[in-house]
């Protein structure tokens, strides 16, 4: 989604600025622009479609700054235009935005503002417009944003720069901002991705903080416009993020990446040798709860799907998972007894954050399960269960999706070590995960071919029963993202309840069967699906093969697993044929259309 970079320096920071936003590039965007002051004037350039094309247009114009700000939009009020895209200038004053202003019609109306003076249809202009009424009004752009913030619902991430000063102001609610100190030069990002390398130190802002970003100095103020400390961290740059080295997407370093994250993942939670989970230290204790209540949105919501049906069938707790952006709004009971668990890659989802905040309203100990430490999510909640997958950059979640699987993982085995039986078995299997999946790499050329015969498909289906059930959605949701294909998920039991109804010759079924408890099941599924006429993919592992051969037109044998481990390995399948067929196809893999990284509006 949106993005923020803004940087004032002793030199021209325009290289900076740029890879600032490229950084941001796999948040998904539809255009750009930036604005910087010179000889007390506004320069901008802005554009739609790539930032190489605001880079054109920047080099053509010879723009050059040391006090800039700059913006990558994903359309919400208006849609993706030259005239929609940010900064808004305005008299005095020039404004980047991220999130969503949810009362800015009656904010029109309550400030007399002439329609004609806003050429956009978004939000934000109507903001940039308010804000130069109060800077004249009280020629002191802290307290005008003191004053401006008073006035917004909905939430907001704003750097502003100001005629007359040599600052950039920035100040915000519900959306993320990091401030970035270096040696001759200050910074702000909404991620900590897009302040420039050679930063020293970063400062997380917190919410309804504004600040004022000068070359040498940062002040920070709160809602009342107090001067405050922020605490500062040490700068880490995620080197290595940037660069697809001999791979042709971020998706597919992404994919291939995975034997390493899983790893790092379950080798910083479990000992092999003592066979242990260690869990950060926490004062939570499992034993102290009945129910577990599980949110997330899209893949991470699968993640908690199948964590559901382990918990279930490991542990004596009572298991809810919801959708985010339905739990946000349910009336549902939350008995004290209960521990919520968010998950989230990003850390910055919206509906997520705000279940996170319900569950804090009702006073019940918070989990989150991450992957971007220090994300407002992370910051929030209790504890922090961090996946270790690494900067994830294709919009398609790959890595980070296993890395929570893995984490929940642990954490069911923890909660049986904590009630003293942790299931050997699954403890061990886990361990074995990184050799199924270097095989299931290594044979990527089978998921190529599979792909192929999908290209041509209108409509494709994945079916699966037990914990291949989430990983049947997150297929058909992994297909729909990057090859805008028309796919959909089931659970393989559902079919005859309506599905059935779309089946006919030649329609792709891709069907989940680890030889399992399930596995007679879904042969009398897939025949009901023969029997329309539908194409049968299957994948299985050897016994499965042996006993579904006759009913498939296309095998594909993975590593055995078992009801632990099956969830982790048969996502790499549902991944590479999803991005082989994209290749196929000739989409945007990395930022497809309509889609971002981080969902920080509602
Ligand atoms: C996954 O491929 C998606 N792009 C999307 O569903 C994502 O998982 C969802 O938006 C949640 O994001 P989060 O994990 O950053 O909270």
């Amino acid at each position: 989604m949106c993005g923020i970079v803004g940087i004032v320096g002793r030199k021209n920071c325009i290289k900076e600025i740029i890879s600032g936003l490229y950084a941001l590039e796999y948040r998904g965007y539809d255009s750009s622009g930036l604005a910087l002051i010179k000889n007390n004037k506004f320069e901008f350039s802005k554009n739609i479609g790539k930032i190489s094309n605001l880079e054109k247009g920047v080099k053509k114009n010879k723009l050059s700054g040391n006090i800039v700000i700059a913006h990558t939009r994903w359309a919400t009020h208006g849609r993706p235009s030259i005239n929609n895209s940010h900064p808004f200038i305005k008299q005095n004053c020039a404004l980047v935005h991220n999130g969503i202003i949810e009362n800015y019609e009656d904010l029109i109306k309550y400030h007399s503002i002439n329609k004609k003076n806003l050429k956009s249809d978004t939000d934000s202009e109507v903001i940039a417009e308010i804000y130069n009424k109060l800077l004249n009004h009280f020629n002191n752009p802290i307290e005008a944003i003191k004053s401006l913030n008073k006035k917004i619902l909905g939430s907001f991430s704003f750097a502003f720069l100001v005629l007359g000063t040599k600052s950039i102001y920035v100040s915000r609610r519900g959306s993320p901002l990091v401030l970035g100190l270096g040696d001759d030069f200050n910074s702000v990002s909404s991620d900590a991705l897009g302040l420039p390398d050679n930063t020293k130190e970063i400062i997380y802002l917190e919410e309804n903080d504004i600040a004022q970003i000068n070359e040498s100095t940062i002040s920070v103020f709160d809602h009342n416009s107090k001067s405050i400390k922020r605490e500062r961290h040490k700068f880490i740059p995620k080197k290595g993020f940037k660069i697809k080295g001999n791979y042709k997407h971020f998706m597919e370093k992404e994919i291939f990446h995975q034997p390493i994250s899983i790893e790092d993942t379950i080798l910083n939670f479990a000992d092999k040798k003592r066979k242990t989970v260690y869990l950060p230290k926490t004062n939570i204790k499992f034993n102290d709860f009945s129910n577990i209540i599980l949110i997330a949105c899209g893949t991470a919501y699968h993640s908690c799907m199948v964590a559901k049906y382990w918990l279930e069938a490991m542990t004596n707790l009572n298991v809810s998972i919801d959708i985010a952006s339905e739990y946000r709004y349910r009336k549902s009971k939350i008995s004290k007894r209960s521990l919520g668990v968010v998950v989230s890659q990003s850390g910055e989802t919206m509906d997520t954050l705000k279940c996170l905040k319900k569950f804090k309203q009702k006073k019940i100990p918070t989990i989150s399960i991450v992957n971007v430490l220090n994300s407002s999510i992370s910051r929030l909640s209790d504890f922090i269960l961090p996946t270790l997958a690494g900067p994830e950059i294709g919009v398609a979640s790959t890595k980070a999706f296993t890395s929570q699987l893995s984490v929940l993982a642990l954490f069911v085995l923890n909660i049986q070590q904590e009630n003293g039986a942790i299931n050997k078995l699954y403890f061990n299997s886990i361990f074995k995960i990184h050799d199924s999946i270097n095989k299931i790499l290594k044979k990527n050329d089978d998921y190529k071919k599979i792909a192929q015969t999908l290209a041509d498909t209108k409509s494709i289906f994945y079916i699966g029963r037990g914990v291949m059930y989430p990983i049947a959605l997150e297929g058909a949701l992994k297909l729909k993202e990057i090859t805008y294909k028309h796919c959909e998920g089931y659970a393989a039991g559902e079919l005859k309840h309506g599905p059935l109804a779309l089946i006919e010759k030649n329609i792709p079924v891709i069907v989940l069967a680890p030889s399992d408890e399930n596995f007679l099941k879904l042969l009398s599924n897939i025949q009901e699906v023969k029997a329309r006429g539908g194409r049968i993919i299957m994948i299985t592992d050897k016994d499965g093969a042996k006993k579904a051969k006759k009913f498939c037109d296309h095998i594909i044998i993975i590593p055995k697993t078992n009801f632990f481990t099956s969830p982790i390995i048969y996502s790499l399948p549902i991944q590479l044929i999803a991005y082989y067929l994209a290749i196929f196809i000739g989409t945007d893999v990395d930022q497809p259309r309509n889609l971002a990284k981080s969902v920080t509006v509602e």
